[in-house]
């Protein structure tokens, strides 16, 4: 990924992990990986839009190399890796393995061959599966330290890819919108125009000391641990996410031509590369229209707000009144959800576009003073923070190469929380952290307002 990502975190929590490695969950994630450029032509899967943007080829390989770098090789004994220059060409970017190729120049590779990546996947495939159907990976409740690693390393593989099978879909949106041709992923699919959403509310959370980070039930990345207590002042946080019709609203207001609202580095983004609206829209005769994985459509007043940096969600909330909530007051309203904690629109559903909120089912009894009314937490869009993408207290970078996997990122990024229309939804987590450059648009990212418990900004 070209950022996100971290280890599970010490021999505990890695044999907790294990439970979830299994050659049926290993293969379910390989084949999901495969289904997603399934619409895709060779050609399609070789470009590269941009330097942020890989080929979907590339992703394809990139995953592979994870398993052969950090699971086959060092753990399988006779192992043979399938060709010996795909360790540099799909090396991401651990120094500590070697050499890699430029990321802008990922779209150079015309070779291999998409079908020669496809060889290279089975080529994995067959190995990993010799090692998970080994006594000695299945036992490894029972078995001593190297094996609940060798479980742990196996099982962070599978959620790199799930990363990566995102990335695959929001690439590909990117380079697909620059075809003047304006091909479609697939047919169009989704219905569009909600007669309306539910009025916004403000949900009060009362001021608390809060466990923030991973509980150590299943798996997590290095960047969510270790969890640990962070005083939560009070706060109000929106009950959905900003509409493209609020947003409409800001743009009209001429949102993108004062600059009160921005911060520096944002309002020299938006004269330099002459932002007037997210990414995707285009005026059109009949107003602003949109470029979706089905194609070009009107912008539906009743969907969130989406492929908006931070610098464009951070505008927007000032222009409200309002501002981002820190990634410790979104993990806080979250977990006082009543109800199944991770239920929305996500990959799974195929949609891969965000939907409009629709009203809460009847309010079960609130174990807290914080009804279960927070929409859209889960899926639809990212959501950006004000809290930039740093160490909790006591993070430790993991010793050999995988620890290069999230700590050297912590530097010039915010946290977005509570995954997308492109997260798989077995991805996700209320202590989930993922970070992206402050002007990054690319990613299905919104915006949830939030306020101080007086209602000031
Ligand atoms: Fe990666």
């Amino acid at each position: 990924m070209p950022v996100t990502s971290a280890l599970p975190l010490g021999a505990g929590a890695a044999r907790k992990a294990s439970s979830a490695v299994t050659a049926a969950a290993y293969r379910g994630i390989r084949a999901q990986s495969e289904f997603l450029c399934q619409p895709l032509s060779a050609e399609d899967c070789a470009v590269q839009s941009m330097a942020d943007a890989s080929p979907a080829k590339w992703h394809l390989a990139h995953t592979s190399w994870f398993y052969e770098t950090f699971v086959l090789e060092p753990s399988l004994p006779g192992y043979r890796s399938f060709h010996p220059q795909f360790k540099v060409l799909f090396n991401s970017y651990y120094n500590a393995v070697g050499d890699k190729h430029p990321r802008p120049e990922r779209g150079l590779l015309s070779r291999p061959a998409l079908s020669e990546v496809i060889a290279y996947r089975r080529h994995v495939d067959a190995a990993m599966d010799r090692l998970l159907q080994s006594q000695w990976v299945q036992s490894a409740e029972d078995a001593g330290a190297r094996d609940a690693a060798l479980c742990a390393l196996i099982e962070l593989g599978m959620h790199h890819e799930q990363q990566h099978q995102e990335l695959i879909l929001t690439d590909i949106k990117h380079l697909l919108s620059r075809n003047p041709l304006r091909p479609v992923y697939r047919a169009p699919a989704m219905k569009t125009g909600a007669a309306s959403v539910p009025a916004l509310e403000w949900l009060a959370c009362p001021e608390r000391i809060a466990l923030a980070g991973s509980d150590g039930n299943g798996f997590a990345f290095d960047n969510e641990l270790p969890r640990h207590r962070v005083f939560v002042h009070g706060f109000q946080i929106a009950s959905r996410l900003v509409t493209n019709g609020e947003y409409l609203a800001f743009i009209e207001n001429g949102g993108y031509r004062r600059p009160e609202l921005w911060m520096s580095e944002g309002w020299d983004r938006v004269r330099a590369q002459r932002w007037q609206a997210p990414l995707y829209w285009e005026p059109g005769g009949q107003g602003w229209r949109q470029f979706t994985l089905d194609g070009q459509r009107a912008v539906d007043p009743a969907e969130p707000v989406c492929h908006v940096s931070w610098f464009e969600a951070d505008a927007y909330a000032r222009w409200t009144g309002a501002r981002l909530p820190s990634e410790f007051e979104w993990e806080t309203a979250v977990s006082e959800l009543e109800n199944d904690p991770v239920q929305g629109n996500f990959s799974d559903d195929a949609r891969y576009h965000p939907a409009p909120a629709v009203p809460a089912a009847p309010a079960v009894p609130a174990r807290t003073s914080l009804p279960p009314r927070l929409l859209q937490a889960w899926g639809d869009c990212w959501e950006w923070t004000s809290s930039a993408y740093s160490p909790y207290p006591g993070f430790s970078v993991t010793a050999g190469a995988v620890g290069e996997y999230n700590g050297k990122f912590m530097s010039n990024q915010y946290v977005l929380r509570g995954g997308s229309c492109a997260t798989p939804r077995s991805h996700i987590r209320a202590s989930y952290r993922n970070f992206f450059p402050s002007a990054a648009r690319w990613q299905f990212s919104g915006i949830r307002l939030a306020r101080d418990q007086d209602g000031a900004r």
